[in-house]
C-alpha cells in the first residue's frame, strides 16, 4: 500500500514504520492516524514480518495530535474526528507480534500515547515525554488517561497529566514509562537488536504470550490465569514447542518455524 505521511521499510523480518511529517515535528493528523491503522493491519497480516518498530526518526518522535487541525473542532467533530486515532491505536495495540516504540526527542500528547500502545519503549537520551493537553484546555484523548496509569501508576500519571510538564528519558526510565535508555546515536541499532531478539522466538508463542498479557490485564486474576492456561496448552499443538524442547534436550539452538 502507498502511504504519504509514514515510511515503511521491511528488512530481515523487521518492519520499521517512521512518522514522516518533520516540518511539524511529526504532529499526528487524521491522515497519519488513518495510515497508521492501515499499516498495522497490513503488517499484522504479513507473514514475513516478525516484529514491528514504530519511530519518528532520530530527531523527534511526535509532538502530539495536530493542534491546527483540532483548533476549531466542534464537540461533534471531536467525537467523530476521534475515531481515526482510536482505530489506529487499537489496531497497533492488537498487532499479534512484538511492537517496539523507538523514541528520540519529543514524545508529547498523542505522540506519547502512541508509545503506550506499543509493547515496549526504547528511548534515546534525547527523549522527552509529556502529556501537555491540559495546557490546551483538553485532556489526553487517545488512551493516555487509561493506559498511562496502568503502566506507571495513578499517582505519577496524575502528576504528568495535571501539570502537563515534560520528563526526560532518565526520569521516564525511573518511573517505568520506558524499558531502556540508550545514547541517541545508538537508538536505531539498539532497537533493531531488541527486535531481532524477539523475532528469533517462535511466532505463535509470541502471539499467545502477548494475548495472555494484554487480555489478562482486562480480566480479574482468576479469569486471567485460566486464559493463560488455555494459551499455554494450545502451544503444545505447535511444531515450535516440539522443536524448542527437542533443541534444549539436544543442546542446540532451536530453529523455530512459526507453526
Ligand atoms: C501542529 C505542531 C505541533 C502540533 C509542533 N508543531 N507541534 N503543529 N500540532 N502538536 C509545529 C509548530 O507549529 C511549528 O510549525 C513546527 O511544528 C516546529 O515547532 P516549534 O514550536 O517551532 O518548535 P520548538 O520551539 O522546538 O518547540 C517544540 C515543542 C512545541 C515544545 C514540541 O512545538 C510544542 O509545544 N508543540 C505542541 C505540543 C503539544 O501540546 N502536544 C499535544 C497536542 S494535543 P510552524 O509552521 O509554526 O513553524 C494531543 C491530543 C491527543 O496530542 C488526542 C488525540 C485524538
Amino acid at each position: 500500500m502507498a502511504y504519504e505521511t509514514i515510511l515503511v521499510d521491511i528488512a530481515d523480518g523487521i518492519a520499521t514504520v517512521t512518522l514522516n511529517r518533520p516540518e511539524v515535528l511529526n504532529a499526528l493528523n487524521g491522515q497519519v492516524f488513518n495510515e497508521l491503522g492501515d499499516v498495522a493491519l497490513e503488517l499484522g497480516a504479513d507473514p514475513s514480518v516478525q516484529a514491528v518498530i514504530i519511530t519518528g526518526g532520530d530527531k523527534v518522535f511526535a509532538a502530539g495530535a495536530d493542534i491546527k487541525q483540532m483548533a476549531n473542532l466542534s464537540a461533534v467533530d471531536a467525537a467523530i474526528g476521534g475515531r481515526p486515532s482510536h482505530r489506529a491505536f487499537s489496531l497497533i495495540e492488537t498487532i499479534p507480534k512484538p511492537v517496539i516504540a523507538s523514541i528520540a526527542g519529543f514524545a508529547l500528547g498523542g505522540g506519547c500515547e502512541l508509545t503506550l500502545v506499543c509493547d515496549v519503549r526504547i528511548a534515546a537520551d534525547s527523549a522527552q515525554f509529556g502529556l501537555p493537553e491540559i495546557k490546551l484546555g483538553i485532556l489526553p484523548g487517545a488512551g493516555g488517561t487509561q493506559r498511562l496509569p496502568r503502566l506507571i501508576g495513578a499517582g505519577k500519571a496524575k502528576e504528568l497529566i495535571f501539570s502537563g510538564d515534560f520528563i526526560n528519558a532518565d526520569e521516564a526510565l525511573r518511573v517505568g514509562l520506558v524499558n531502556k535508555v540508550v545514547p541517541a546515536d545508538q537508538l536505531r541499532e539498539e532497537t533493531l537488536k531488541m527486535a531481532k531478539r524477539f523475532a528469533a522466538r517462535g511466532a505463535v508463542a509470541l502471539r499467545l504470550a502477548k494475548s495472555a498479557i494484554d487480555e489478562g490485564l482486562r480480566m480479574d486474576l482468576e479469569a486471567g490465569i485460566q486464559y493463560e492456561h488455555k494459551c499455554f496448552s494450545l502451544l503444545f499443538a505447535t511444531v515450535d514447542q516440539k522443536e524448542g524442547m527437542r533443541a534444549f534436550i539436544e543442546k542446540r539452538p532451536p530453529d523455530f518455524k512459526g507453526q
